[in-house]
């Protein structure tokens, strides 16, 4: 038994002052870089110099807290960024239960436990931009260059963060490991009135920007046969990619066209130019190349079908990832102590720091119950006992 004990209401009090950075009801809007995300990242960074840790914002807004000396310890949090319309548990949930747990080993007298909040995980600027370029997998001068969906870049957007921001990266060697607590967003844990989920692999990911060009013209004037409507080519891809996945996917395979700016978006005008971001995830890297190439085919037949253009750009891939064997150990036997009985082992469909975390270090993840299964949704939500419960078994395991 660890000798590590959560403070139940500590938690939740401060997952209550998180969510009220950028809240909207129950959820938040605290997207990446935001004067509430940063807001929210100053609060934090109190909170864990409280908890007697170092806190260390590095160049790309990546909220440290690391303990005193140079020993190596395991690395605990998430991310505290949310979606445009975000739950208050997305990527909050990990990083105070991490904090929770680190705050209660100082108490105990050790394990030294260190903590992160990731900086965009949701992605304004590509997947997991924060972890991605701490793990090495994106360069920054490469990163520096991507915008938002407005045209802002990631460089102006971290230079609103530059009197806060150190010049050097935290040395990722003095990380024994990385265990990401998470809401599960998903259904499963809800529906089987299970409390716990242990992670074995988290989904990759491959997304695309795409740029369909046509001739913009007076909707009462232009006949259908000469049109080149911009619109129509991506309601053409998306019938096509959906009708040729079939072929390809399993029923845990999912593609999304989430966002779409239409232009000039008027009634009257034929649409001469739509941009759209496709996404899709899947556990095989093999399946998730085969989408590629057949949405892109599927791409080039249509442009040539409608007489329209398609430009590609900003690809980004996250490979799927495996958790590690020790850590997961850990997990299942705490789970097991706390929860006998009602945790199982599961895929994510959701994508994780984790993911890019494990090119640095082994890594684990541990789930809680999503009611509903919703999330990246105001409505997203879990009953406080599975929030604590979490905790506990988090405690539990870096104990162990
Ligand atoms: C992260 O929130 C994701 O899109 O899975
Ligand atoms: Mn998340
Ligand atoms: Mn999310």
């Amino acid at each position: 038994m660890t000798g590590i004990t959560i403070e139940p209401n500590r938690l939740l009090k401060d997952l209550y002052k998180l969510r009220s950075f950028g809240a909207r009801g129950n959820g938040v809007v605290r997207p990446a870089f935001s004067d509430c995300d940063i807001a929210a990242r100053k609060w934090l960074s109190e909170r864990i110099k409280e908890a007697g840790l170092n806190p260390i914002f590095d160049p790309v807004g990546n909220l440290f807290g690391l303990p005193p000396g140079d020993g190596k310890c395991l690395l605990l949090g998430s991310h505290s960024d949310t979606q445009p319309e975000g739950g208050w548990l997305d990527g909050a949930y990990g990083v105070i239960a991490g904090l929770e747990v680190a705050r209660a080993a100082v108490a105990a007298g050790g394990p030294a436990i260190a903590v992160v909040a990731f900086q965009d995980e949701e992605g304004r600027f590509g997947p997991l931009t924060g972890s991605r370029i701490w793990s090495g997998a994106l360069p920054l001068a490469d990163a520096d260059k991507l915008t938002d969906t407005s045209g802002l870049s990631f460089a102006e957007a971290r230079s609103s963060m530059a009197g806060l921001c150190e010049e050097a990266f935290v040395d990722p060697g003095r990380f024994t490991g990385f265990i990401e607590a998470h809401i599960e967003q998903g259904p499963v844990l809800d529906s089987h009135s299970e409390t716990i989920g242990v992670v074995d692999s988290i989904v990759g990911i491959r997304s695309e920007r795409y740029c369909i060009r046509g001739q913009q013209n007076h909707a009462g004037t232009t006949p259908m046969a000469l049109r080149r409507d911009a619109f129509q080519g991506l309601v053409q891809f998306a019938n096509e990619i959906n009708k040729q996945f079939a072929d390809i996917v399993t029923p845990a395979t999912v593609w999304t066209i989430g966002h779409v700016t239409l232009h000039p978006n008027a009634t009257s005008i034929v649409p001469g130019r739509v941009e759209f971001i496709v996404q899709w995830r899947d556990a095989e890297e093999e399946r998730l190349d085969r989408m590629t190439a057949v949405m892109r085919d599927i791409a080039a037949r249509t442009a040539e079908s409608r007489g329209l253009e398609f430009e590609r750009s900003a690809f980004s891939a996250i490979q799927p990832t495996q958790m590690d064997r020790r850590l997961m150990t850990r997990i299942e036997v705490a789970a097991e102590q706390l929860a006998a009985g009602n945790w199982r082992h599961m895929p994510s469909g959701a994508l994780h720091d984790a993911a890019n975390v494990s090119r640095l270090m082994p890594v684990a993840m541990l789930f809680v119950p999503s009611i509903g299964g919703v999330s990246h949704d105001f409505a997203e939500d879990t009953a406080a006992e599975h929030l604590v419960l979490g905790a506990r078994v988090l405690a539990t395991c870096i104990g162990a």
